[in-house]
């Protein structure tokens, strides 16, 4: 039994989809929790105009019956408001009439930094426009719904996730950066107490849940680097000041004073606080345009500016929640398997007295 995620939708087309197969029957979700963490995706220093057009709002259409699952795929969808100013440009089918709205131009300047010139290479596009709008992180807002669905399941079992931006210089360096019609990134810290020993496998590099989790981040726009626990710290420390030793007392059992692991090892869980943080880029899209080459022309021109955020890092901070948390949550499935929620619990308390383990709070 594990949990699958998979996602259609662009940026500008009718709405995101996401279909979420492997839940449990008889989990019960709260729209309003997923709604919120919508709304957290949308907020942030230094996001653009888009999204007070997009408030987001999650449509269940499929696996969802009175508020409970039924342990058939979900579907969620995310309708895009702002497909209404592009709905001659975005249109699926073939459109009549004269163009109107916004993506009626062809896009030939491939931004850098950008899916822009790559898409338009390997998938022989004159019009940029068909790579970046799938390439676009508007898809993240489905992810953070899959993911919200992912905290609820967690959450019977005790696991709570949450993500943040890591220092606290982020308003003053998106007011510079703004300033000088720049942009900036940052750094995110995703944080999940609760998590039993044993969730992923040193079995195989596929099941290790190191290397799942940094996929999952790594798979989000923006991300440039990924670092469990103390990550690249590690990498100019001692031995005998990198890892956590492991100490018994009768109150507590079996315990660690220190997390430099970030709760992994061996790419299973061990019980403590599972620590990841994500490094995002600077975004792209700057309104001074970097030099670029028109594809049809061959001419040098400038990168097109699309309405576009100075800093999404907080944006981010809630996708690496719903990244983090769905990849837990399909860990936790693997482990503990059941068609419904009362298997899924009876299994994680079985083997909790099995090993005799409580949660930790640090
Ligand atoms: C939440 C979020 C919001 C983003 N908003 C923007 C944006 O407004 N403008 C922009 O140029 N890039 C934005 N990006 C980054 C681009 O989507 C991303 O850099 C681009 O698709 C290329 O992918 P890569 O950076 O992973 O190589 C955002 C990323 C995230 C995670």
């Amino acid at each position: 039994m594990t949990l699958e995620l998979i996602t259609a939708g662009e940026s500008h087309g009718p709405a995101l989809v996401a279909i979420v197969t492997g839940l449990p029957a008889g989990l019960v979700l709260d729209r309003a929790a997923i709604d919120a963490d919508l709304h957290r995706r949308q907020q942030g220093y230094g996001r653009s105009p888009r999204q007070r057009i997009e408030q987001d709002e999650v449509e269940v259409i499929a696996g969802l019956r009175h508020g409970r699952t039924l342990g058939t795929p979900l579907a969620l969808v995310v309708r895009n408001r702002d497909h209404a100013n592009w709905e001659w440009g975005m249109r699926p089918w073939p459109p009549e009439g004269e163009p109107s709205g916004k993506g009626t131009k062809t896009m030939t300047l491939p931004r850098p930094g950008h899916a822009d010139l790559a898409g338009a290479l390997k998938y022989g596009l004159a019009d940029v426009r068909d790579a970046l709008e799938r390439a676009s992180a508007r898809h993240t807002a489905v992810i953070v719904a899959a993911g919200a669905v992912a905290k609820a399941l967690l959450m019977e079992i005790g696991v709570d996730v949450g993500g943040r931006v890591v220092g606290d210089d982020l308003e003053r360096r998106v007011d510079e950066a703004r300033a000088e019609r720049d942009t900036v990134g940052g750094v995110v810290e995703v944080r999940a107490g609760g998590v039993p020993p044993g969730l992923g496998s040193y079995a195989t590099k596929e099941d290790r849940l190191d290397a799942r989790l940094a996929a999952t981040l790594m798979g989000t726009q923006a991300v440039k680097g990924v670092e469990i626990g103390e990550g690249f710290a590690l990498a100019d420390t001692l031995g005998s000041n990198a890892h956590d030793e492991i100490h018994r007392d009768e109150g507590r059992g079996l315990y660690r004073e220190t997390n430099r692991a970030g709760g992994i090892e061996a790419g299973v869980s061990n019980g403590e606080e599972i620590v990841v943080r994500a490094a995002m880029k600077p975004l792209p899209t700057l309104m001074q345009p970097l030099a670029s080459v028109d594809l049809e022309t061959r001419e040098p021109g400038e990168a097109l500016v699309e309405r576009s955020d100075t800093a999404a890092v907080e944006a981010l901070a809630v996708v690496a929640e719903g990244c983090v948390a769905f990849e837990l949550a399909r860990a936790a499935r693997e482990k503990f398997g059941g068609d419904s929620l009362a298997d899924f619990l009876a299994a994680h308390r079985t083997y909790l007295e099995r090993i005799d383990w409580q949660p930790r709070t640090r």
